[in-house]
């Protein structure tokens, strides 16, 4: 494990990684257990992430813990994901202080139960002076959700007059997106061996590198990350342009 994290290049990590954390249920189910024994399971893999993550110095860390399709799941299984947000906000604060991590929150958290509004409220009023890694979770969050209310908010400006409509560009529609304060993701990794983004960041991860682990999620460890930040290291990342064009310096 050690030396996997040796092998990183500290000046080319990725400023921010976004996770798509799957597989708590089938990960139970091959227990023998109920599908809530995988989400509990996986308050370590949380943990385990975003410890590597910040002492790596990652700069940001979006972790994909609720979509605006998880409602649909059995009401109990809801209630426990909820539940187990109030409760890992609560047991983890000490690693969010002992790491100088912030916490934040996007997605329509207007929408939660109270008592998991107010865990986040308490976490992120608690950890607002950390100025190391930003972890922000998603919660009630899908990516079609994040455009339309960045395309309401835009609407509400053009039709107050406050902006052209031809002044709107890529910038302006980034910008009030939920993510708007930061870079996009770098990186996304999806682990339990499901290809596919399930609405997760649609517009933040134009030039993401994708990286899918077979891994179910309660069993991704440190060594698990270090393994996807090296593969981000080893890729070329050309943004359309070729490959003789590129920096040197900046792709290996
Ligand atoms: C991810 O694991 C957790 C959430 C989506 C909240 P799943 O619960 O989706 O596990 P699988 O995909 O059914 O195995
Ligand atoms: C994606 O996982 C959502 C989160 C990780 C929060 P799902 O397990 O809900 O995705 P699908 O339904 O398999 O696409
Ligand atoms: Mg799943």
């Amino acid at each position: 494990m050690k030396h996997l994290a040796e092998n990183i290049d500290k000046s080319r990590l990725p400023r921010h990684v976004g996770v798509i954390m799957d597989g708590n249920g089938r990960w139970a189910k091959g227990q023998g257990k109920p599908r809530v024994f995988g989400h509990h399971s996986a308050v370590e893999a949380v943990r385990a992430t975003v410890e590597a993550c910040a002492e790596l110095g990652v700069g940001y860390l979006s972790l994909y813990a609720f979509s605006t399709e998880n409602w649909s799941r059995p009401q109990m299984e809801v209630g426990a994901l909820m539940q187990l947000l109030v409760d890992t906000i609560g047991s983890e604060m000490s690693t969010l202080l002992e790491n100088n991590i912030r916490l934040a929150a996007i997605g329509d958290t207007s929408q939660l139960p109270e008592a998991t509004q107010q865990a986040l409220e308490f976490g992120i009023r608690n950890t607002s002076d950390n100025d190391g890694m930003t972890l922000i979770l998603a919660l009630n969050y899908s990516g079609k959700w994040d455009v339309t209310q960045a395309v309401q908010r835009i609407a509400a400006e053009v039709a107050s007059g406050r902006l052209s409509p031809d002044a709107v560009d890529e910038a302006t529609i980034g910008s009030q997106l939920s993510t708007g304060q930061w870079p996009d993701p770098e990186l996304i990794i999806r682990t339990s061996g499901e290809h596919r983004l399930s609405n997760f960041f649609l517009w933040q991860a134009a030039y993401a590198e994708f990286y899918f682990s077979p891994v179910f999620w309660p069993e991704f460890r440190k060594p698990d990350l270090y393994q996807a930040i090296l593969d981000f290291q080893g890729r070329e990342r050309r943004f359309g342009k070729t490959s003789e064009q590129l920096d040197p310096s900046t792709n290996p």
